[in-house]
């Protein structure tokens, strides 16, 4: 058995209460229905501005009635101290994934970026230090790599920040770094690599690619790649992602704490070939994609042209073994958005 058949075998028995901000939003539903389902109890705190209600409904299709009512919602900001204070009372575990994603959001107004990724990141901190949790597993970038030419990327080796959002997740590992030196507090930091799959939003002009793609797709509208379609990106099914979350919010390996972790498969897909696997996927569903193309326009700016994860750390110290590779990954998330959009 692997850590983390491990760990959900011993969670399944052993209740322990999470808190998980961005609980509204893609990788926050997920983690509540995966922590629901091993009867745990878990706290969210969301303010829907980019999240929504939906999705607890959505959760609570998936889980016994029982299970449901473990779960404690605060309608909050993580804006204010108060509402963070609220939120981490009592809690064991804090699963801190509220922000405001996308590099073009930041681009468009980098004040409110920050405001919510930065200060808000720092009152979670302060609240989660003075409330005693045990852990601060919180939700990095893949962008921190910036300019860093290296590939793959590994965690000791960054390069400068290409996007106001990137500058953001580069100060929450600062500020992590900085709690653990100056006030002994555990944080883990999870650097995302584009994660994917069920609950992620398709619509705003801040969606991510899969999402946006699929829904194009179905409703048979043109689908833009950004640049040659040669810019690649290590896509990670949502399953890995929760995995790295609870691996790291439980491990007693003490040089596994104050460290940062690439979360991906250690795999890349280019923008073509990610939309000819979608486009083959849904082909069998929508007969109109049949010798679909794309049209190709310019590059965007603040996006890193490769993104391909060394994923060895995770693996050594957390125990980390993503389930998921793109392809399969694709096709659970595909039936997914399939039932849903259509
Ligand atoms: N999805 C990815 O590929 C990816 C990649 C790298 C990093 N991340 C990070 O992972 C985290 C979760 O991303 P996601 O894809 O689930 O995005 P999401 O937009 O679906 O979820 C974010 C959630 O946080 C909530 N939120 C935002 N600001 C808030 C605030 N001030 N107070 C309370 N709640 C607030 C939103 O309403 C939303 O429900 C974010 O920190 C994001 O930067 C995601």
């Amino acid at each position: 058995m692997n850590s983390y058949d491990k760990l959900k075998q011993h969670l399944e028995s052993n209740q322990s209460t999470w808190l998980v901000t961005g609980v509204a939003g893609f990788i926050g539903s997920n983690l509540l229905e995966t922590l629901l389902k091993l009867n745990q109890s878990v706290v969210g705190l969301d303010n829907f501005c980019t999240g929504h209600r939906y999705n607890f409904d959505k959760v609570q299709e998936q889980v016994s009635e029982a299970q449901w009512n473990n779960f404690t919602f605060i309608e909050g900001d993580i804006r204010s101290l108060d509402d963070c204070k609220k939120a981490c009372d009592g809690v064991d575990y804090v699963l801190h994934q509220a922000a405001l994603g996308s590099v073009p959001r930041s681009l468009d107004d980098p004040i409110t970026t920050n405001e919510n990724n930065i200060t808000g990141y720092l009152n979670m901190l302060v609240a989660a230090r003075d409330a005693g949790v045990k852990r601060f597993v919180y939700a990095a970038s893949s962008s921190t790599y910036g300019d860093h030419p290296g590939l793959p990327k590994v965690e000791g080796e960054i390069g400068n920040p290409l996007s106001p959002y990137a500058v953001t997740k580069v100060v929450n590992e600062q500020y992590a770094s900085v709690f653990a030196r100056c006030y002994d507090f555990k944080t883990i930091g999870l650097r995302y690599f584009n994660i994917f799959g069920q609950r992620q939003d398709p619509n705003g002009a801040y969606a991510a690619v899969i999402p946006k793609w699929v829904d194009a797709m179905i409703k048979d509208e043109e689908v833009f790649i950004n640049g040659d379609g040669k810019t690649s990106r290590d896509f990670c099914y949502i399953d890995n992602a929760v995995q790295a979350n609870l691996l790291g919010a439980t491990t007693e390996n003490p040089d596994a704490v104050d460290q940062v972790y690439n979360v991906a498969v250690g795999d890349r897909t280019t923008l073509t070939d990610l939309y000819e696997e979608i486009r083959i996927l849904l082909e069998k569903r929508f007969p109109h994609l049949k010798g679909a193309t794309p049209t190709y326009r310019d590059f965007r700016a603040g996006d890193v042209l490769h993104s391909l994860a060394d994923i060895s750390k995770s693996e050594t110290l957390l125990g980390y073994e993503p389930t998921h590779k793109i392809g399969p990954g694709l096709d659970e998330a595909m039936d997914w958005y399939i039932d849903d959009l259509t």
